[in-house]
């Protein structure tokens, strides 16, 4: 049988970087007792009021078909967020409630750009956004997000990278993988070159909430002289420690959701009115479940920073998020070569930086949230086989 483009353009993509959180899974499925830090699902379970919400609003019967925008109450709710927010007026119907960021993302790529068009990206990057890109028939072109920078985005980068293809630039901060926050400087700067070229700015806020106690978040949505060219994307699966309930929103001008409104219909029909409505209360203040993972996150990060930043590893600094970076590339082997030697030597599981773009080659990722315990044996066993490595290589 004959199968359309698409399915061969995401064929590739997703499989290979996952391999060794793969494998880990499969000798744990089969009885070896795998320390896992590789996937990063939050630690907590979701506030309880909200599971009452949604269980109280499903036996209310709000279970019935919505509208393709979102329930009213929910939208009304997230334009009162975002107002707080930006300072400026942001009504519902600038936004479009889709399940989760993911969709959110994919939703607005299909939106906005098309075959041909080039998307900006930082590398390392979260290891969907090629296959968003992808599956929109657009190009992924990495921008570099240096270690010396702190992996913040730098305009100069940025511009270095843009050509007549150029269309959008997709933002992520905070980052994964590398938990770093850009600053409001940073978004003017990035913004300005993307006024200069016209570029769309898409950006992933999911972990907005998950930012360490002494840093600041900033938005390019928030900048009144931006607002007609960005659209962020974001949901409760972070803030909220309830990735299962896939409750996520895009926002941007009315013009954009006028036109992002037909596809979002065409491809859902409508949300969940029970989840729309523990989503309207999740949103309607700071949450507190993130502030306590902040506090857990930014302890483990500040413990594995003392356990491994040393001789020939180097621990990056989180300012956010739910993962450290670790740069191994004093041991002589790729980020591949070490979490795979790791996951059968020590039985830890950890992702390669390969995974996520080319700059992270020679670093690991690793999850922050599992519990303390588990973070300070993960050190003791990447400390173990670094040093018998070193000692190997003589
Ligand atoms: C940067 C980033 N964007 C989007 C997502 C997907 O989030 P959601 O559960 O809201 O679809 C994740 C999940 O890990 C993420 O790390």
């Amino acid at each position: 049988m004959k199968y359309a483009a698409i399915t061969d353009r995401l064929s590739t993509l997703g499989g290979a970087k996952w391999d060794v959180h793969l494998r880990a899974r499969a000798m744990a499925a089969a009885g070896v007792p795998i320390l896992s830090l590789s996937i990063g699902e939050p630690d907590l379970p979701p506030p309880p009021e909200l599971l009452d919400r949604a269980q109280a609003a499903m036996m209310a019967g709000r279970y019935t078909y919505s509208n393709g925008r979102g329930e009213p109450a929910l939208l009304a709710a997230l334009a009162a967020r975002y107002t707080r927010r930006t300072g400026r007026e942001i009504t519902p119907s600038q936004f479009v409630c889709l399940p989760g960021t993911q969709t959110a993302l994919y939703a607005t790529l299909l939106a906005l750009v098309g075959p041909g068009d080039e998307v900006l990206i930082g590398d390392p990057m979260y290891a969907t956004y090629e296959g968003v890109v992808a599956a929109a028939g657009a190009v992924v072109v990495p921008v570099p997000l240096r270690p010396e920078h702190g992996f913040h985005m730098q305009a100069a980068d940025l511009a270095a990278c843009i050509t007549p293809r150029s269309r959008l630039v997709l933002l992520n901060s905070p980052h994964n993988p590398t938990g770093a926050v850009l600053t409001r400087a940073e978004v003017q700067a990035i913004g300005s070159v993307a006024r200069a070229h016209d570029l769309w700015i898409l950006s992933d806020e999911v972990y907005e909430e998950l930012v360490f106690d002494g840093e600041t978040f900033a938005s390019p949505l928030d900048e009144a002289d931006l607002a007609e060219r960005v659209v962020a994307v974001s949901s409760i699966s972070k803030s909220h420690a309830a990735p299962g309930f896939r409750s996520g929103w895009c926002v941007g001008s009315e013009e954009f959701t006028e036109r992002l409104l037909p596809v979002a219909e065409t491809m859902l029909f409508g949300n969940q009115p029970f989840i729309a409505d523990m989503t309207a209360l999740a949103v309607s203040a700071p949450s507190q479940v993130a502030r306590v993972m902040a506090g857990r996150f930014a302890e483990r990060a500040r413990l594995m920073h003392q356990m491994l930043d040393g001789n020939h590893l180097r621990v990056h600094k989180p300012a956010a998020g739910m993962f450290a970076v670790v740069d191994v590339r004093a041991t002589g082997l790729s980020g591949v070569e070490f979490a795979n030697r790791l996951l059968d030597e020590e039985h830890l599981g950890v992702m390669p930086g390969e995974s996520f773009g080319d700059v992270l080659a020679g670093w690991l990722r690793v999850s922050l949230t599992r519990p303390d315990a588990e973070i300070a044996e993960a050190c003791r066993r990447i400390a173990a086989f670094s040093t018998r490595v070193m000692e190997g290589r003589g």
